[in-house]
């Protein structure tokens, strides 16, 4: 069977929200459950913006920034003792690096350049592997995999995002406060919701959770009845 066909039966879940709507967690926890391949597409964007900054790249020169993009070496690996999958950027180890608030902005200023997000399109497919893969991201449902069979678009209200980032912060030892961060969360679905490339919007065969209120629990099992019913 040709690879394009092969591809096209692998199935694909697609798990696109704002920041901090629960998607890494719950992504994660799905693909465990399932036995799938994961795409954190956010930490590839979160990647680039960390190199771009690492290199002093002015990160609205889009010719500069999309060079980088399609140059920086990008890996996840697994430790064998379980735990957080760590991202290697051009052989350097920066899990705890991508994961910081400033370099969630530079990979949200990263990821309104047009040509940037090209240079990740294909890297972004390749995750497509059997037995199946779940995506999570912005637009994974509407762009990357616009023909996956199963979509979910999670939300959550930004009080509770916000929180939510600040007990990972703390936990991680980051000091936040919770105003900023809610001020920075909305600053952040404005620009990823407005930005004229792939807005953050569910697709329109997506199903909508709104996970305010509910626990990881219930949101897994809710996604996983979707996959199979
Ligand atoms: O999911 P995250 O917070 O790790 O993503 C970081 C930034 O990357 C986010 O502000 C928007 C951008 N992003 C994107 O534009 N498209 C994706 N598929 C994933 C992330």
């Amino acid at each position: 069977m040709p690879a394009a066909q092969t591809e096209k039966i692998i199935p694909v879940l697609t798990i696109d929200g704002p920041s901090g709507s629960g998607k890494g967690t719950i992504s994660s926890r799905v693909a465990d459950a399932l036995g799938w391949h994961l795409l954190d597409s956010g930490a590839l964007y979160r990647a680039v913006g960390f190199a771009a900054s690492m290199a002093g790249l002015d990160l609205s020169d889009a010719e500069a920034v999309t060079r980088c993009a399609e140059t920086t070496k990008i890996s996840f690996r697994d430790p064998k003792d379980g735990g957080e999958t760590r991202v290697i950027v051009n052989g350097v180890d920066a899990t705890a690096e991508i994961r910081t608030e400033t370099c969630g902005a530079a990979a949200s200023a990263i990821a309104a350049i047009p040509s940037v997000r090209t240079a990740l399109f294909d890297k972004q497919r390749s995750f497509r592997k059997a037995p199946g893969l779940v995506a999570d991201g912005r637009d994974m449902g509407t762009v990357i995999f616009a023909d996956a069979g199963h979509k979910v678009f999670l939300t959550a209200s930004a009080e509770e995002r916000a929180k939510r980032r600040y007990k990972q912060l703390k936990e991680k030892g980051l000091g936040v406060t919770l105003t900023t961060l809610l001020r920075e969360i909305e600053a952040r679905d404005v620009r990823d919701a407005e930005r004229a490339v792939a807005p953050l919007k569910p697709a329109t065969d997506a199903i909508l959770i709104d996970s305010t209120g509910m626990s990881i629990d219930a949101v897994v099992a809710k996604v996983l009845a979707l996959v199979r019913p």
